[in-house]
């Protein structure tokens, strides 16, 4: 670059950095950050966790507050939900009534990819103020050992090595493909129920009522249970292997062990964090389809593995559950990927029958699952292929600013807008 345009780079960044600055601030309900107002006005698990990141780079104490609310709402169990439903909101369906939330914080009853153990890893590895940074893991890391032991006592009671899901909101990738087989068997609501996020946000890009029906029978079917973990792992109509879960748990229970070592903190149950993390090594790569050479989701009920090539696939990379061989296939695979549309990569291939660019979790990209991707493949060595993620999600942001996900084909912002993990992730990784 000349003199000339280093300068309006720098500029552009500055101004960047400012607007998701004040993206994160505008969205601070205190304490907790929305991913966005109106359209999600609570507490999320995974958002949360990401907005941390952000938080970080101009307001270490928030950041740490962030993961200390979302801990909060922790159930006696271990499980940390997917959503805190901290204060009332009109605008979002379905909320804590419909959950039939009996907890002091009011939630919901299902979790969401436990990205928050990698995120308070890197939170201590780079704080300016360490002191603060070690006395806050010391005293959050009993409740996240509890979170993650909850995911593999009860979501993996038979040991098999493989956690199973039992919502497509519990994924995170609320609308992939993936689970369309797993959804389809099971059935739909009978009661009428009005949609607030059309309200919000364009039709087109968001699921279908089909869909949502769907949603909702599981809902419905946790609270008739009442969240009973015994009935709803024997009796769940939908139970999947989602390779992203299974990816972002195993990673951050490797950095819980990582963490427990920095500190010196002595704890019995980390043996059993140690065990598990074997355990799904060596379960692994019964989601790898030779065929396809690539890992996928498995719908536990029908014995079937998801044969739709979603970025979730990738997640094993960051997670370093893909083996050398795998991993040089992946790569491959990602730089195939990336091309296939303008901007990339795409959540679901654009090669896939199902994709559909602006359609949520059908193919729009999302800065953070390119950003757990470029940090596996750059740790492996492809550093050509994370560059090209951190370009590309880059150039992303010059062009459309802070919105939730992203066209690959047109780089146009879809979903809600002034997006709090979004900004969170340009802070972090991109600026
Ligand atoms: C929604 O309501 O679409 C949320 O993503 C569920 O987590």
């Amino acid at each position: 670059m000349t003199t000339n345009a280093n300068q309006v780079h720098a500029l552009e960044t500055a101004a960047l950095i400012k607007k998701a600055q004040e993206t994160l601030v505008a969205n601070d309900l205190g304490g907790y950050t929305v991913p966005t107002h109106g359209l999600y006005p609570f507490q999320w698990n995974w958002d949360s966790a990401i907005t941390a990141l952000g938080w970080k780079h101009f307001d270490e104490p928030r950041a740490w507050q962030e993961i200390e609310v979302l801990f909060d709402g922790q159930w006696d169990n271990g499980m940390v939900p997917h959503i805190l439903f901290h204060q009332d909101s009109t605008t979002y369906f379905p909320g804590p009534d419909i959950w039939g939330s009996d907890k002091r914080v009011k939630s919901t009853s299902i979790s969401q990819p436990p990205v928050v153990a990698t995120v308070m890893k890197d939170m201590l590895e780079t704080a300016d103020n360490k002191v603060l940074a070690v006395e806050k893991v010391k005293s959050l890391f009993s409740s996240l050992v509890d979170y993650h032991l909850w995911w593999y006592k009860e979501r993996d009671p038979l040991k098999t090595g493989l956690v199973v899901s039992y919502h497509p909101w519990e994924s995170g990738m609320d609308n992939s493909p993936a689970w369309d087989e797993a959804l389809h068997d099971v059935p739909c609501v009978d009661w009428e129920y009005e949609r607030r996020d059309l309200g919000h946000v364009n039709s087109a890009q968001r699921p279908h009522k089909s869909e949502y029906d769907r949603f909702l029978f599981l809902v419905d079917f946790f609270k008739k249970h009442k969240f009973d973990s015994e009935i709803i792992f024997n009796e769940c109509p939908y139970k999947v292997n989602d390779v992203g879960i299974i990816s972002i748990l195993h990673r951050g229970s490797k950095d819980i062990l990582a963490l427990g070592e920095t500190l010196g903190i002595e704890d019995a149950r980390l043996n059993v964090i140690a065990q598990r993390i074997a355990l799904t090594e060596s379960a692994i790569n019964t989601l790898w389809c030779p065929d396809a050479e690539y890992f996928y989701c498995r719908n536990v009920l029908t014995d079937t593995l998801c044969k739709v090539r979603t970025s979730a696939g990738m997640l094993t990379v960051f997670a370093n559950l893909a083996d050398e061989k795998q991993t040089d296939i992946l790569n491959s695979k990602a730089k195939q990927w990336n091309e296939a549309s303008k901007f990339c990569m795409a959540s679901t291939h654009p090669e896939e029958s199902r994709y559909e660019p602006q359609r949520y979790w059908r193919g729009p990209i999302w800065l953070h699952i390119n950003w757990m991707i470029a940090l596996g493949f750059e740790a492996e060595g492809f550093q050509e292929t994370a560059d090209k993620l951190r370009n590309d999600c880059r150039a992303l942001v010059d062009l459309s600013g802070y919105y939730e996900y992203f066209n690959p084909e047109t780089g146009e912002g879809c979903g809600g807008k002034d997006f709090s993990w979004t900004a969170a992730i340009a802070l972090h990784w991109l600026l």
